[in-house]
């Protein structure tokens, strides 16, 4: 094939990747980053990021004290099991690790974060339904995910607000990282749309003559 049909092919592929790329840019909710703590498996880290990826939260924690992932995020996108799991979200979606559940919310609270941790069990001084929460009181919201195993830390439950639980209905105790994290951060991303959509920053910040759409329109969506 000529060289400029190659790159022709190439040229059109990015325009229409920077193309998505601005489509999304208004439904992204900004500030709002899902923290992964002590994954087993890091096969979980990806599936979590497609989800973050999927649904327009913003950034991706992960408490990795193993140190089964590099320091930094360009790195990350060349892993193998983080690239195959995410089907190349981790390209998108912003990665960072942390040594400590204390390391990651420090980082967290010098920079104006609230968290949530998340548990299908009743923890700490406030526990709630998913649906019952606000999740827009706060400008800055981190959530928390917890081991396949072990669940959330109670060190996470004693730095948290709240902790939010998905109602449960069967006869097994809890849902696995990838499903939870679907469930929540849909919820919770859903709301801030909201939110957003109606004021420009913060809560109580001045509200928009109109407000803006919370999902994309069905042509914009399938380009
Ligand atoms: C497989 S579960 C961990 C089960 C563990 N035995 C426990 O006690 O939490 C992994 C993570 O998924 C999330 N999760 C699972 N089911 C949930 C539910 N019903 N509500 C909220 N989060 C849930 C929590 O973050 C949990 O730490």
């Amino acid at each position: 094939m000529p060289l400029d049909r190659v790159d022709g092919g190439t040229e059109k592929v990015k325009s229409s990747v920077r193309k998505r790329a601005d489509a999304i840019k208004p439904f992204i909710c900004k500030n709002l980053v899902a923290v992964i703590e002590a994954p087993s498996d890091v096969r979980n880290i990806g599936t979590v990021i497609r989800n973050v990826n999927a649904l327009g939260c913003e950034k991706v924690y992960v408490v990795d004290p193993a140190t089964a992932l590099p320091d930094e995020w360009h790195q990350m996108r060349e892993e193998r099991a983080l690239t195959r799991t995410s089907v190349s979200a981790v390209k998108w979606s912003f990665v960072k690790r942390f040594d400590s559940t204390d390391d990651c919310f420090d980082h967290l609270e010098v920079n104006n974060f609230h968290s949530v941790v998340t548990s299908p069990h009743i923890k700490g001084q406030k526990s709630i339904w998913l649906h019952e929460g606000d999740f827009t009181e706060h400008s800055k919201l981190a959530v928390w995910f917890g081991n396949e195993k072990r669940g959330i830390s109670s060190r996470a439950v004693e730095r948290s607000d709240a902790c939010v639980s998905i109602p449960m209905f069967g006869m097994i105790e809890s849902l696995n990282l990838a499903t939870s994290s679907g469930i929540v951060l849909y919820e919770i991303t859903k709301q801030r749309r909201a939110y957003q959509s109606v004021y420009r920053k913060g809560r109580g910040r001045s509200k928009r003559s109109e407000p803006l759409p919370t999902v994309m329109n069905r042509e914009d969506a399938q380009k």
